[in-house]
C-alpha cells in the first residue's frame, strides 16, 4: 500500500495521540510474568502490537482485544520457543526473554538481527540476564537461555539501552534478592513499565533515573493499566504542524516527555503553547535553522530525528543534525534529496541548507520514522507525492492518514497498483482486508 499526498495546505483542528508503542510492547511481554488476567487500556492499533500479540499467543497467552483495550492471560508458558517468523519481523520482541525466563526457567529465541537503522546487537541484554543467573548458549540458530533460579545482582550497563533495561527489570522483579541497575535508560516508557510492574506487586524504585533498585518479590498479580501517550507520535504531529503552518491542537500529550523537542521548537521560532489537554501549535510555517544532536532521554529523541530533519529542509539557514544513538539513521536523506532538499552527510551529521519549498516525488519509506519524515516533507511540497511501503508507518502510527485528513491534509491510502491520477486497480482481497482492519477482532 502507498499514500497519495498533495502538499501545500495548512493544518487546522485537533488530533488525538494514541497510547505509546514503545511502552505497550514491553508491558505486553511483562504480562507473561503472572497467571492472572491483565487489562491494558489505551493500546494503539498498530502492526507491532499485532506482532507482539502473535508471539505471546504462540507461547501460551490468551489475548482478547476490544477497541483500545487488551485482555491478556498467560495461565502457563506452553511453548518456550519463540516463533522465528514473528521475532524476525519485530526485533523489539527480544524483551520477552526476561519474563519467559522468569516464568518458565527456559526460553529459545532467534537473535532478532538488524534492521534499516543499524545492526541492533543485544549483547547488553544477554550480559544482564547472565548476571542474574541465566546460562545462554547458541543452539541451531536459537539463543537458548535457562535459569532454574534468578538471583539479584549489581549490573552496570555500558550504554543506557532501553531494551536491555526493560529485559533486566522484568527478569529481576521476581528474582531472589535485590538488583541494582546502574546507567539504566531513563525514557518515559521505562517508567511506565516500572509502574506497571509495581501495580502487579513489584518493588522497583528509581525508574526514570540512571539507577534503578529492584527488590525481588515471589509473585506478581494481575492489574489494569493505562498506557502512557506516545510522545514520538505526538512529536511527529507537532513537527508536521510546524512545517505546514495553520493552527493545530495535539491532544493527549505529557509535555514533560517532549521537553527537548519543545526547546528546539522555541529556538526555531515556532509558536506553541501548553493547554490543559495538549499542545497547540500555530503559525505560517516559517522557521529558523537550528542544530540538533540526538541523545538518550532526556536528550533529543533519536526517533524524532528524521521528521525534525525533514522540517529543517524548510528553515531559513543551515542546520546540523547529529545522530549519536544509531549508526545508520539517515535513510530518509536520499529520499528528501529527490524532493530537491539540499542535504549532505558528514560522518554522523547531516548538514541541511533550508529552502523555500520541496517538490513532490514518488518516495519509499525505509522504516517507520523515515516514513513520518517523508509524510512531513510531502505535506509541505508542491504537487502530489506517492509514499510507498506505508506498512512501515503502520508499525508505529495508528491511522496516520485518517488523523492527518482530520486536520485538512489531502492524503489517502491507495493500492500500489494505482496509477497517479488514474483509477484504483481492484485491490486484492488481502489488501482490502489489510486496509480495513489491522488487528484480528
Ligand atoms: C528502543 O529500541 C525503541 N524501540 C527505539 O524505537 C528507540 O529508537 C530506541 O529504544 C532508543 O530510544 C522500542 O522501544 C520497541 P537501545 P532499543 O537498546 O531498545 C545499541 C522506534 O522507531 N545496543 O536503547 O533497541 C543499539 O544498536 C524504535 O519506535 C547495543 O549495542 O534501543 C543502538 O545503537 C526504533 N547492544 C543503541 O544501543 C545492546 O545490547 C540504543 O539501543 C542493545 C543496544
Amino acid at each position: 500500500m502507498k499514500f497519495m499526498l498533495t502538499g501545500g495546505r495548512p493544518l487546522k483542528g485537533s488530533v488525538d495521540v494514541s497510547g505509546a508503542k514503545n511502552a505497550v510492547l514491553p508491558i505486553m511481554a511483562a504480562a507473561m510474568l503472572t497467571g492472572d488476567e491483565v487489562v491494558l487500556e489505551d493500546v494503539p492499533d498498530l502492526l507491532d502490537v499485532t506482532t507482539m500479540r502473535g508471539v505471546l499467543e504462540m507461547m501460551g497467552a490468551r489475548i482478547e482485544r476490544a477497541g483500545h483495550s487488551l485482555r491478556i492471560q498467560a495461565p502457563a508458558v506452553l511453548d518456550i520457543e519463540a516463533p522465528y517468523e514473528l521475532i524476525s519481523k519485530m526485533r523489539a520482541s527480544i524483551v520477552i526473554m526476561g519474563p519467559v525466563l522468569r516464568r518458565a526457567g527456559h526460553i529459545r529465541i532467534p537473535p532478532p538481527g538488524g534492521c534499516a537503522i543499524g545492526s541492533r546487537p543485544i549483547n547488553w541484554h544477554l550480559k544482564g540476564l547472565e548476571a542474574l543467573g541465566a546460562r545462554i548458549t547458541m543452539d541451531h540458530g536459537f539463543l537458548d537461555a535457562r535459569a532454574e533460579r534468578l538471583r539479584g545482582a549489581r549490573i552496570y550497563l555500558d550504554f543506557p539501552s532501553v531494551g536491555a533495561t526493560e529485559n533486566i527489570m522484568m527478569a529481576a522483579v521476581c528474582a531472589e534478592g535485590d538488583t541494582i541497575l546502574e546507567n539504566a535508560a531513563q525514557e518515559p516508557e521505562i517508567v511506565d513499565l516500572a509502574n506497571f510492574l509495581n501495580e502487579m506487586g513489584g518493588r522497583i524504585r528509581g525508574a526514570g533515573t540512571s539507577v534503578i533498585q529492584i527488590k525481588g518479590v515471589k509473585t506478581l498479580t494481575g492489574t489494569t493499566h493505562c498506557i502512557i501517550p506516545d510522545r514520538i507520535e505526538a512529536g511527529s504531529f507537532i513537527l508536521m504542524a510546524a512545517a505546514c503552518g495553520g493552527d493545530v491542537l495535539v491532544r493527549n500529550v505529557i509535555p514533560a516527555h517532549l521537553a527537548s523537542l519543545l526547546a528546539k521548537l522555541q529556538e526555531m521560532g515556532v509558536s506553541f503553547q501548553e493547554e490543559d489537554d495538549g499542545i497547540r501549535i500555530w503559525g505560517d510555517g516559517r522557521l529558523r535553522a537550528v542544530d540538533i544532536k540526538t541523545q538518550t532521554h532526556p536528550g533529543f529523541p533519536t526517533d524524532l530525528q528524521a521528521p525534525a530533519l525533514a522540517l529543517l529542509t524548510r528553515a531559513e539557514g543551515t542546520s546540523v543534525i547529529t545522530e549519536t544513538v544509531f549508526e545508520n539513521r539517515f535513510m530518509h536523506v536520499e529520499e528528501l534529496r529527490r524532493m530537491g532538499a539540499d542535504i549532505r552527510i558528514e560522518g554522523r551529521s547531516a548538514i541541511v541548507c533550508g529552502q523555500e519549498r520541496l517538490s513532490a516525488a514518488t518516495l519509499t519509506a525505509s522504516d517507520l520514522r523515515a516514513g513520518a519524515a517523508l509524510v512531513l516533507a510531502a505535506l509541505t511540497a508542491e504537487g502530489t507525492s506517492e509514499i510507498r511501503n506505508v506498512h512501515h508507518i503502520d508499525r508505529g502510527y495508528e491511522g496516520m492518514e485518517l488523523k492527518l485528513r482530520g486536520l485538512g491534509a489531502a492524503i489517502r491510502r491507495a493500492p500500489d497498483g494505482e496509477q497517479p491520477g488514474g483509477e484504483a486497480a481492484a485491490p486484492a482481497a488481502a489488501e482490502r482486508g489489510a486496509r480495513l482492519c489491522l488487528l484480528p477482532r
